[in-house]
């Protein structure tokens, strides 16, 4: 900015926007440049209280160029993606300006856009931040140029797992047919209050390296996975209608068993991916026999895993039983630091473990190997901070 040429709050918009998390998982793409699927997805939407993207996007005259901010580091606002989501919502503001009456004041468009974006996690903890970030990114620029409606078709085109974040609770994202990708959209299933007993554990592993990118990672399973395309043909559409249905029906059974085959078939088609692609790791695997071995024990599904592209674990159970896996994951996980910071988002009580269960698991204890717990649990889509004090790009256009 000018010296003295200052950014009119009323051109400064802050909005919010949550991680999702897919029980049906999207792997693969027909088209690579709209970023359109091989099969349709369903995901639970994370309460922002633990996990969100926090975007402030400023207009203003005396801004030369279009600039982006992420986690306090300037980036380059030239990528691709970022790209598309800039030029799909101007054009959808110019559609408005020209069908709006004179009196609308569509000044914004003329002019440059600042952005800056925050997670309020750990980047380095592994958790998917693009869905959050490019469903924030478009959410926000949206309320900036005065542009409603359907945006899950512009989030997708940032990453295709952001179109699922831009609604909360339980989210299917619709593969379409269109080859223009019209038809290609997010829609909600269930809002956030739907299933007020579920309850979600991310369970941050200690990774060695960084695995490889879900971009190039499904690029190379869709040429030479045949396992993904059986996967994507036969197997995903019964998923769709079952996981609706289970959902609908907060039926927990049905919904852990779909969710954790799912996710095991996802990795499946890794491994049959030529080279293979190793997402999950020793800590992974204990975490998934662990599971296993508490729901027999129990007689009953209690508990489920779902892993992406990482080897995070994303826990799904009901309220009831928190206190008790929680002792469990903290019994063969020994964390590195205490109680009270092992366990982000939860005061758990202390009830000691059953030595039946203990015996039942019969794992030895791998110390270091969960780093934290994320506990969560379903949430709303991106809102807008309505706190002027909260914009993360001061008067002068710049991060604070
Ligand atoms: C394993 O949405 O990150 O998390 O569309 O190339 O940006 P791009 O990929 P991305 O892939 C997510 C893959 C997944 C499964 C899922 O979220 O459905």
């Amino acid at each position: 900015a000018m010296p003295g040429d200052s950014v009119d709050k009323e051109n400064m918009i802050t909005c919010t926007a949550p991680v999702n998390i897919a029980v049906i998982k999207y792997w693969g793409k027909r088209n690579e440049d709209l970023i359109l699927p091989i099969n349709s997805s369903l995901s639970v939407t994370l309460h922002q209280d633990q996990l969100k993207t926090t975007t402030t996007v400023a207009t203003s005259r005396s801004f030369q160029e279009d600039r982006i901010w992420l986690n306090g580091k300037e980036e380059d606002i030239s990528h691709p993606r970022l790209q598309s989501c800039l030029r799909e919502i101007r054009r959808l503001a110019r559609k408005r300006r020209n069908n709006a009456g004179p009196g609308f004041d569509a000044t914004a468009l003329s002019h440059k856009v600042h952005i800056c974006s925050i997670n309020n996690f750990p980047t380095a903890a592994g958790l998917a931040s693009s869905a959050a970030g490019f469903a924030c990114l478009v959410y926000t620029l949206a309320r900036v140029f005065g542009v409603e409606g359907e945006l899950s078709g512009i989030a997708r085109q940032g990453s295709g797992s952001a179109c699922r974040s831009m609604y909360g609770g339980f989210v299917q994202w619709i593969m379409g047919q269109q080859e223009d990708g019209k038809d290609s959209l997010a829609q909600q299933v269930e809002p956030e209050s739907h299933w007020p007993e579920l309850r979600i554990l991310v369970l941050v592993a200690s990774a060695e390296r960084k695995p490889v990118g879900s971009t190039s990672g499904m690029q190379t399973s869709v040429q030479t996975s045949s396992l993904l395309k059986h996967r994507a043909e036969s197997v995903v559409p019964g998923r769709m209608v079952e996981m609706t249905e289970a959902v609908r029906r907060k039926d927990f059974a049905a919904f852990a068993e779909l969710t954790m085959k799912d996710s095991n078939q996802f990795h499946a088609t890794c491994l049959d991916t030529y080279p293979p692609i190793f997402y999950l790791n020793n800590v992974s695997h204990r975490i998934i026999s662990m599971v296993h071995r508490y729901n027999r024990h129990y007689g009953e599904t209690r508990v489920a895993y779902t892993f992406d592209a990482g080897p995070n674990a994303v826990i799904f159970t009901l309220q009831q039983h928190i206190p008790e896996f929680v002792q469990m994951v903290q019994y063969f996980f020994p964390p590195e630091i205490n109680g009270g910071q092992f366990i982000k988002g939860l005061s758990v009580d202390q009830a000691p473990l059953s030595e039946e269960l203990k015996q039942a698991v019969g794992l030895e204890p791998m110390p270091k190997g969960i780093n934290y717990i994320i506990s969560t649990k379903a949430g709303p889509g991106p809102c807008v901070v309505e706190d002027p004090a909260q914009h993360l790009l001061g008067s002068d256009g710049l991060p604070k």
